[in-house]
């Protein structure tokens, strides 16, 4: 064996061989692993002095799967089927002791030994529908010998990972072993039976519960092309023998792996591990934040006190009395108790959450809080109200955060005299449920202020995006533009119903005029309202939305809005064709058509746009972290790897000429950024650009 590679070692003890994969971070299945292996199994098969062999990772770890960052490239030998291959035909029994995971590929290599032994914190899955693709190296075929077809499909169609005790109970893993594990597997090695998984007969099957697996799968798959594929060929390959089935695994594997939809997810994959380091946090240790507080319990600050109490903290909601803050107590029991009621969590689980929450009109309850987050009402006065108060009451040290949208949070920093403490924490509805979490640096905000609230997010389970201070923040900010463009488009001869339609079959869940019709159209209209005077009079107004307004139209909660909801679903309604021929009129706008993909490229490059500049004002850290914001916040699609990776697709020099466009459609604040008009004259991304700065921001 290569002496040099120092991802695979082997040692001995007695007759047994130990291979030992050691390649940081996560034992990810990288070209050295994959040559180090091979040589491993060929050169212990020919020994004879070898009576068994363990495979393993070292402590903590097993095989975390191929490795993600290779998959854009073409494919490199040795392939992982040819290594399994090799590890399969070794003759002597080979145990996997498994510490930590054994993900997709790690699990496929599992699959070739003939006993698999772990501890009871590890964990296996063929996972690999999370990236768009498919198990490649013979996991498909292995995983039904050991748990029957139907029992495959859920698993791989869901991308389940199993604790090693349920993995057992299933038969994927032989056995639990507590401590020594590795001593145990050179105990067993020399006397395990040889258990050729490929050997196996695949159990009986049983058509129903195949087809309510299938339609489970497909249903949780959410439109991911590769869990319909993978679907598919479990059954089809269920009534083959291994070699055909392993042949069909890897015609149907390659394409996927190729596909756009895999890249836009490995990108997305990337992307949220990338977004955790923020340059000058590196050793910055955060607050304490066990014990967190909540200003207002409306809606919002119900939402994140669940959120706290979902993480096991425990939080303290302050209302304005006792009567709101009994309101809140019993919003709070009902909403855990619908959850208990549909099955989400037991009762038990239940009762602990909601016990965990104390609203209370004593402000004196704040002085033990570690964390305090504002969630009330957005207005300037109010929060100053509160800010003063928090900075007489709150302990020294404690991190008070706003959880506002659209005020200045640097404003609101200067209420107190510790800016230093203050931060944004800009959760979304509803906040118990949505993932992102923008965390906004002011201009004050000490390092290890911001780090405690990326700690916090990831606590709560939540994706934390750095965002700096400006109007709307990343999300907002770029979806303001976005809306303000589909109304163009409106006003210039797209009816709401194609605009929501081009982006319904781009991917999204639900088209803009539909959201908006959702949340309630009069929120938007009274910023509109209040802002009216500052406006820049050469940045162009669409009145339509104004106008619906003011008929009463404010969205579902009237029966209105852009739709009508007369039917119980949104339909076009003439009223609204009225008003928009109206408006069209008085702007002198000669309506024309628009096709869906015209509508796709326009708003996508408008999103883009906006993101540019967000990127050159130092707002965000890098382009993957606008795409987090757009695909965790705001429903853009997965499949499409948010709004930069799309536009890196489509090409920067389409994208330019799309925003010129956008340009004369919109005047004042619709101007190409400087930043976009680089890159497309250079011809490279926004992700060679990430790639290529030494120190973002
Ligand atoms: N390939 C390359 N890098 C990987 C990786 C992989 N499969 N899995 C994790 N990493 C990297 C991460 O990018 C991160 O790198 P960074 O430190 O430079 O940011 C580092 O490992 C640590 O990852 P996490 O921050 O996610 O660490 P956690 O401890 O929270 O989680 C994990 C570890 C459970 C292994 C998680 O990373 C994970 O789920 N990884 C993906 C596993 C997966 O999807 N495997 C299937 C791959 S597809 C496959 O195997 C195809 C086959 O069938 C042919």
């Amino acid at each position: 064996m290569d002496q040099s590679n120092t991802a695979v070692t082997i040692s001995r003890e007695g007759a047994v061989a130990l291979v030992r994969i050691d390649f940081a971070p996560v034992n990810a299945l990288s070209r050295p692993v994959r040559q180090g292996l091979l040589e491993a199994a060929r050169e212990l098969a020919a020994d004879a002095s070898v009576r068994g062999v363990v495979l393993h990772g070292g402590p903590g770890r097993f095989i975390a799967g191929a490795d993600i960052k290779e998959m854009d490239l073409p494919l490199d030998e040795p392939i992982l089927p040819d290594v399994i291959a090799a590890i399969e035909a070794i003759p002597q029994p080979v145990v996997a002791a498994i510490d930590g995971v054994a993900l997709g590929g790690g699990l496929e290599v599992a699959m070739a030994c003939d006993l698999r032994i772990a501890t009871p914190k590890a964990s296996v899955g063929l996972v690999e529908t999370r990236l768009g693709i498919l198990p490649g190296s013979g996991g498909t075929q292995r995983l039904p010998r050991l748990v029957g077809t139907a029992k495959a499909i859920e698993l791989i169609g869901e991308a389940k990972v199993l604790r090693a005790p349920e993995a057992v109970n299933l038969g994927i893993l032989d056995g639990i072993v507590e401590d020594e594990l590795l001593a145990e597997a050179v105990r067993l090695a020399p006397g395990a039976a040889k258990r050729v998984v490929s050997a196996l007969p695949i159990p009986a099957r049983n058509e129903a519960a195949e087809e309510a697996a299938a339609q489970a799968a497909i249903k949780k798959g959410k439109g991911v092309p590769a869990v319909a594929v993978v679907v598919g060929l479990l059954r089809e390959t269920a009534a083959m023998d291994f070699p055909a089935g392993l042949k069909r695994e890897r015609e149907l594997f390659l394409p996927l792996r190729a596909s756009a939809e895999a890249a836009a997810l490995r990108h997305l994959f990337l992307a949220e591990r990338e977004a955790a380091r923020v340059p000058g946090l590196e050793g910055v240790k955060p607050r304490a934040f066990a014990h967190v507080a909540v200003i207002g319990g409306g809606t919002m600050g119900s939402g994140i006190a669940m959120a706290v109490a979902d993480a096991g903290l425990t939080a303290t909601v302050i209302e304005r009395d006792e009567a709101a803050a009994a309101t809140c107590a019993s919003r709070l029991r009902d909403a855990y108790a619908k959850q208990a009621k549909s099955g989400r969590l037991t009762d038990a689980v239940a009762a602990e959450r909601t016990a965990r929450i104390t609203p209370t009109a004593d402000w004196n309850a704040l002085a033990e809080a570690d964390l305090i987050i504002e969630a009330a009402f957005e207005d300037m006065a109010v929060k100053e109200d509160i800010f003063r108060r928090l900075d007489a009451v709150a302990k020294p040290g404690a991190v008070l955060a706003t959880n506002t949208s659209y005020l200045n949070p640097d404003e609101i920093a200067a209420f107190t005299k510790r800016p230093q403490d203050v931060l944004g924490l800009h959760f979304f509805a509803p906040a118990n449920i949505m993932k992102l979490l923008e965390v906004v640096r002011c201009a004050e905000t000490a390092p290890d202020v911001l780090a405690t609230g990326l700690a916090f997010g990831k606590k709560l389970g939540k994706l934390p995006i750095v965002s700096g201070v400006c109007e709307g923040f990343i999300g907002n900010r770029i979806y303001a533009v976005y809306r303000r463009h589909a109304e163009y488009l409106v006003e210039d001869g797209a009816s709401p119903r194609e605009v929501d339609a081009a982006l319904e079959s781009y991917g999204f869940a639900m088209g803009l005029f539909a959201v908006g019709d959702m949340s309630g159209l009069d929120i938007a209209w009274a910023m509109r309202k209040r802002r009216a005077a500052t406006r820049d009079p050469g940045e162009r107004y669409v009145a339509i939305a104004d106008r619906l307004c003011e008929a009463g139209r404010l969205g579902r909660k009237t029966g209105s809005g852009w739709y009508n909801y007369a039917s119980g679903k949104a339909e076009p309604d003439p009223a609204v064709d009225a008003i928009i021929a109206a408006e069209r009129q008085a702007a002198g706008v000669t309506p024309r058509a628009f096709t869906p993909e015209q509508i796709q490229n326009r708003l996508l490059a408008v999103m883009a746009n906006e993101a540019a500049k967000i990127l050159e004002e130092g707002i965000s850290l890098r382009p993957s972290d606008i795409d987090l914001v757009f695909t965790n916040g705001y429903g853009f699609p997965r499949l499409k790897g948010g709004p930069l990776f799309a536009a890196d697709q489509l090409g920067l020099r389409a994208v330019l000429a799309e925003v010129e466009a956008a340009a004369k459609a919109g005047g004042v604040g619709s101007e190409p950024a400087a930043l976009l008009r680089e890159l497309a004259e250079a011809n490279t991304t926004f992700k060679e650009w990430q790639r290529g700065r030494a120190t973002p921001g």
